[in-house]
């Protein structure tokens, strides 16, 4: 299996404020991999700066073998990275479609481009339905699916996606899962971040588990799936409660 992205000894700093030290990671082509740990961990400082939001302090990135850390969000997007952020960012104010065909991709009205946005709706149906609709007017698992359909649209060859079920309801946790999983059969790389460990540890290949801006423990899910310690070091090392 070929390294897709390769990061190494990333450090990323607010102002003086470091949020992520000595951060080394990869992800192969084909593989699922899931962030998880607690909130201020440097799970977002990280997506962040892989796709060029956030300057590295220190580090190198490297994605399909080229050094990304210094380029501009703009290329890394047209190098095949594509980030949903954490709250999605839809725009409230246009249709469904409307905002489907803000994605810089296909030539708009292409065969491709139409076989495209097919395959993004069957992979999500109620976007279909709520097409003309306003975004603004979906609920909160809706959004998220738009703001994926949205990535999906620019044919990434990386997906990141930042806490995608974060506030939603478990059915749209599950419809979003689902979707990830469809979308790993086909082969797409994919980098989620996820608050629960167990979701984690059922959908991925390999976990990384983030503590206070330093990755504290990694591993295949298979082998983390019955370690108590994998689940007590994401509560700090403390019991499992
Ligand atoms: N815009 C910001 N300005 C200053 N500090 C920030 C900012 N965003 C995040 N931080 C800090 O950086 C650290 C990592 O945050 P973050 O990457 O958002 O963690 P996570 O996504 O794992 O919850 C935290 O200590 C957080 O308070
Ligand atoms: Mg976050």
């Amino acid at each position: 299996m070929s390294t897709l992205l390769q990061v190494e000894s990333l450090g990323v700093r607010y102002g003086s404020i470091p949020a992520v030290r000595d951060i080394t990671f990869y992800v192969d082509a084909g593989e699922a991999v899931c962030f998880v740990g607690p909130n201020g961990a440097g799970k977002s400082t990280t997506v962040l700066t892989v796709a060029g939001l956030l300057a590295p302090h220190t580090g190198h990135i490297r994605f399909d073998g080229r050094a990304i850390d210094g380029t501009s969000a703009e290329d890394i997007a047209q190098l095949g990275v594509s980030l949903v952020p954490e709250g999605r960012r839809i725009f409230s104010r246009l249709t469904v479609g409307e905002n489907l065909k803000l994605a810089k991709s296909l030539r708009p009205g292409s065969a491709a481009a139409t076989r495209l946005l097919d395959r993004v709706l069957e992979l999500f149906p109620i976007l279909r339905e709520r097409y003309d609709g306003y975004a603004g007017l979906l609920s909160g698992g809706e959004q998220q699916q738009l703001a994926i359909a949205r990535a999906l649209l620019t044919q990434p060859r990386l997906l990141i996606v930042d806490e995608p079920s974060l506030g939603l309801a478990p059915k749209y946790v599950d419809l979003v899962f689902a979707a990830f999983a469809h979308l790993r059969a086909e082969n797409m790389t994919l980098l989620i971040v996820e608050q629960s460990i167990r979701r984690a540890l059922a959908f991925a290949d390999r976990v990384y588990l983030l503590r206070s801006g330093a990755i504290v423990r990694h591993g295949r899910a298979a082998d983390l799936r019955g370690d108590a310690d994998f689940e007590s070091a994401y509560f700090g090392g403390a019991a499992t409660p």
